[in-house]
């Protein structure tokens, strides 16, 4: 009989978390034109791509709904559900706003893999929720030949604060709040089974602190950088906010070992789709290496902000708009 120790995770997801999205054009021309009708309540919905939709609830309070979940991005359970977790509080964050309540989603192969790890996944994700002062009540579960686990997640934010993508203006300097790298490193850790707990720790962080720090620096603008990476999420932002960013590619921070694993030939599908889909809008002076790593599927990253806070380092700026959307130098 198989030990729960020797399973690995990872070989049941055909893509790895993040990454394993619908390729960001594909899902646009999915969702054109479906939109609700007639919701004088709804503050932000589907047109700038954000993070959460939020609808205006009472005076100021909006209330913010999302939900993300994905196929297992490491080998451990009790990991990739602190992980799984922490990217479904990530857009409340990602909005300004304060998770109140989150209830799980979970796949499951019951033929295949014992109840006793999908209990891990679901411990991780109630400890996550616990770190992040969000209940976790109940939530679904289906019978699936590939694990997935997330959340959906309700929260709560002053409507004349939420943090959109629509809202940078030229001027304004781009931080980023976690090093990117995930999404090599993960897909390197599901060929080799190698384990990056400095990989681990950056996805199951969350998000909350530097929300509350872009808030208090009177930030309008935010995102959070998951499967499109920096590229993608900075270019919806960008594409929302009539304006244009300019990347300096030196000053990206990137996880250790992420370059090395680059170089080794470790590229999730996703990074590739992701630099393929911005490619139009882009100009660039490094090289396509460099644009991968840019562009690299990131699963629970950082939160991508128009302006400054204290301990993320500035990557560029936004200008007015040019004939690119994007330009990395
Ligand atoms: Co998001
Ligand atoms: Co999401």
């Amino acid at each position: 009989m198989t030990t729960a120790s020797a399973l690995r995770l990872t070989q049941f997801a055909h893509g790895g978390g993040c990454a394993c999205k619908i390729p960001p054009g594909e899902l646009e021309d999915m969702v054109r034109d479906l939109v609700g009708e007639g919701s004088e309540s709804l503050l932000v919905g589907l047109d700038a791509g954000d993070d959460a939709a939020a609808v205006r609830i009472e005076g100021d309070i909006a209330v913010l709904a999302t939900a993300d979940f994905f196929t297992p991005v490491v080998d451990d359970a009790y990991d990739w559900g602190r992980i799984a977790a922490a990217n479904a509080l990530s857009d409340v964050y990602a909005m300004g706003g304060r998770p109140v309540v989150a209830v799980n989603l979970l796949g499951w192969p019951r033929d295949t893999l014992p109840v006793e790890l999908a209990r891990e996944v679901l411990r991780g994700g109630l400890d996550i929720g616990r770190e992040a002062g969000c209940p976790v009540a109940g939530g679904h579960s289906i019978d699936d030949p590939e694990p997935k686990y997330g959340m959906a997640v309700t929260g709560v934010a002053d409507a004349r604060r939420l943090l959109r993508n629509d809202a940078a203006r030229a001027g304004q300097p781009i931080s980023l709040t976690k090093p990117l790298g995930v999404g090599v490193l993960n897909n390197r850790h599901k060929a080799t089974g190698e384990v990056f707990e400095h990989a681990i720790a950056s996805m199951a962080a969350l998000n909350a602190a530097a929300s509350r720090a872009a808030l208090d620096a009177g930030i309008e603008a935010a995102t959070d950088v998951t499967g499109f990476g920096l590229l993608g999420h900075l270019y919806k932002m960008a594409r929302a906010s009539g304006v244009t960013a300019v990347v300096d590619a030196a000053a990206v921070p990137y996880l250790e070992g992420a370059r090395e694993s680059l170089a080794a030939g470790f590229v999730p599908g996703g990074s590739r789709r992701n630099l393929d889909w911005v490619r139009p809008s882009l100009s660039a002076s490094v090289d396509d290496d460099e644009l991968v790593l840019l562009a690299d599927a990131q699963t629970s990253g950082g939160l991508l902000l128009a302006g400054e806070v204290p301990g993320a380092p500035v990557i560029g700026e936004f200008v007015p708009r040019g004939d690119a959307v994007l330009v990395v130098r």
